[in-house]
């Protein structure tokens, strides 16, 4: 099965995205950056380099001037190669009613980041699923390819549970899905073939993660964080990235949003001066534990 990109894919099916969560073409871009663009650089670009400072951190952060450009210009930074069978599960995607709120793009980086971890034992996790698309196709994706993996899903169902001084752009509530959200899923996952290979677990980070990582043995090969705010990125980084297999990838689909500097923060304060968040997709970034551990 010759692999393809996600990117390549989408454009034949276009009612699997949905747009309404990002600024997609050129006039809405524009419009958006008019929109944030002043606020973000005269505003809270400074405030974050002053948290930076109390939080202990580096202060000169050379990323956040720039990373506008990313969602101006997204491109996909890594290497890693696409999985294959991309056109078959997002159309088994497209039966099954889902629709994903992540651009094309970022997808893209995360199913090339997670192809990269087949052979790596443990657990996909995703810390922030919200209606479960991209955690789904994973799921998909590993029936298909014929890897045993169980892919976890962690989200309140509930939206953003709390916001801090750190996230001027986020609200609590925000990304709240319908509250039949976790039977959707379920639904979804039964259509797909995948029911007992998806594993859902509602509630916050702080009493889920534990939960998840209190099983013996529970190791992780992959993990995608998307929480947006400080809090949820820090509880997600703090639990997660320490049961994660030698070989294994960690995305944060936030790192370089421009919406989203409470998480940079809080994956900066984790991760500390080493190691440092790769590009990835678009806004997205990763760490390849096995590469940066041998450095
Ligand atoms: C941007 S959405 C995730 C989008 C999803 N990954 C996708 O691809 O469509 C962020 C999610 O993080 C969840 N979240 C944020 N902080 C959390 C926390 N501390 N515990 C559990 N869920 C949290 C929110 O409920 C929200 O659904």
């Amino acid at each position: 099965m010759p692999a393809t990109s996600v990117q390549v894919v989408a454009a034949r099916f276009p009612d699997v995205f949905d747009h309404s969560h990002y600024a997609a073409g050129l006039w809405r871009k524009l419009s958006r950056s008019a929109h944030l663009g002043p606020k973000y650089f005269f505003s809270d670009v400074p405030r974050y380099l002053r948290h930076r400072r109390a939080l202990g951190l580096r202060r000169w952060d050379v990323g956040v001037w720039h990373n506008p450009l990313r969602e101006f210009f997204p491109r996909i930074y890594s290497r890693f190669p696409s999985p294959p069978y991309l056109i078959e599960a997002l159309e088994s995607c497209r039966v099954a009613g889902i629709r994903f709120t992540i651009p094309p793009i970022r997808l893209d980086g995360l199913v090339r980041a997670w192809w990269a971890t087949r052979e790596v034992p443990g657990v996909v996790l995703e810390c922030g699923t919200y209606r479960g698309a991209s955690a789904l196709l994973l799921a998909v994706l590993a029936r298909l390819c014929g890897l045993k993996k169980v892919t976890v899903l962690l989200d309140t169902f509930t939206g953003i549970p709390d916001t801090c001084l750190y996230d001027p752009s986020r609200t609590v509530g925000e990304f709240r899905p319908p509250a039949d959200q976790v039977e959707t899923i379920r639904s979804q996952a039964a259509l797909l073939g995948v029911a007992d290979r998806v594993e859902i677990l509602p509630g916050r980070f702080d009493e889920t993660l534990p939960q998840l990582l209190a099983r013996n043995p529970t190791q992780l090969s992959f993990v995608h964080i998307d929480a947006n705010t400080f809090s949820g990125t820090w509880d997600a980084c703090r639990c997660a990235i320490p049961a994660i297999s030698p070989g294994g990838i960690v995305c944060f689909d936030d790192y370089n949003g421009m919406c989203d500097l409470g998480a940079r923060l809080a994956i900066d304060q984790y991760l500390g001066t080493t190691p440092r968040p790769r590009p990835l997709a678009g806004t997205s970034a990763f760490v390849h534990l096995l590469q940066e551990a041998s450095r």
